[in-house]
């Protein structure tokens, strides 16, 4: 018997303060229920002066997570990024990140892929959908198909509790106090993450059926 068709995902993430990072390792349990998917969590390089970071109070960035590189989004057969809002907007880490993939626009290296998104902002009405939306045009460009997360977790249609999280994806709310995130928000992150994987598995299996038609 043949070994089975696996696919690969990279998770590829910005934080400051550590919440999206949270995330992404919920996304990756979510993703890894989901049998022959290999998930990888890497994180984008700091584009800030470390005299600055340090007045922000952000804490030094996880040294056994890899920092992410152009490759890593080739080598993928789905990506899912995460980042904290800046101002509503995708931060410009990430996008410093997005802004030194040209190469790969050039040459169609992510079309067909799919990817998702994640984030957080410290407020609830801080741009849980409008800093997802900032980066659907990037999406479009590169051809990557977006796999939205929709209604995906039963908690997204309740307001008993403040959450963070949107059709675009798993979000979180900060906050100033408190721990975050959440045990809901961390289920809908799990809950993204695995319906992605089966997703982009899906999309694989599909594309190795058609060619051997
Ligand atoms: C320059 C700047 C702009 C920000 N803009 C917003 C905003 O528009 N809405 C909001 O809710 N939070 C805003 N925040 C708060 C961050 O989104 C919050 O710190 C982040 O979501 C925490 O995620 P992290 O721990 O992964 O960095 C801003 C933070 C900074 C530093």
């Amino acid at each position: 018997m043949s070994a089975p068709i696996r696919a690969k995902i990279n998770i590829v993430y910005y934080s400051t303060y550590t919440h999206v990072q949270k995330l992404a390792e919920g996304l990756k349990r979510g993703a890894e229920r989901v049998a022959n998917v290999d998930v990888n969590i890497l994180q984008v390089a700091e584009t800030l002066p470390e005299e600055v970071l340090a007045k922000m109070g952000a804490p030094a960035k996880p040294e056994n997570v890899p920092v992410a590189t152009p490759d890593d989004l080739v080598s993928a057969d789905g990506i899912l990024l995460g980042f904290p809002t800046r101002f509503g907007m995708v931060p410009a880490q990430m996008k410093a990140f997005l802004d030194s993939t040209g190469g790969l626009w050039a040459t169609g290296a992510l079309r067909g892929k799919q990817a998702g998104l994640f984030f957080s902002t410290n407020t609830q009405h801080g741009g849980q959908e409008t800093t997802a939306f900032t980066l659907l045009p990037y999406l479009a460009h590169q051809g990557l198909q977006y796999v939205p997360f929709g209604y995906g977790h039963p908690a997204m249609q309740k307001n008993t509790e403040v959450i963070g999280s949107s059709p675009y994806g798993a979000g979180i709310i900060a906050g100033v106090e408190g721990d975050s995130p959440s045990k809901t928000e961390l289920e809908i992150a799990e809950a993204q993450g695995e319906y992605f994987a089966k997703q982009v598995l899906i999309r694989v299996l599909g594309e190795k059926a058609a060619e051997q038609q």
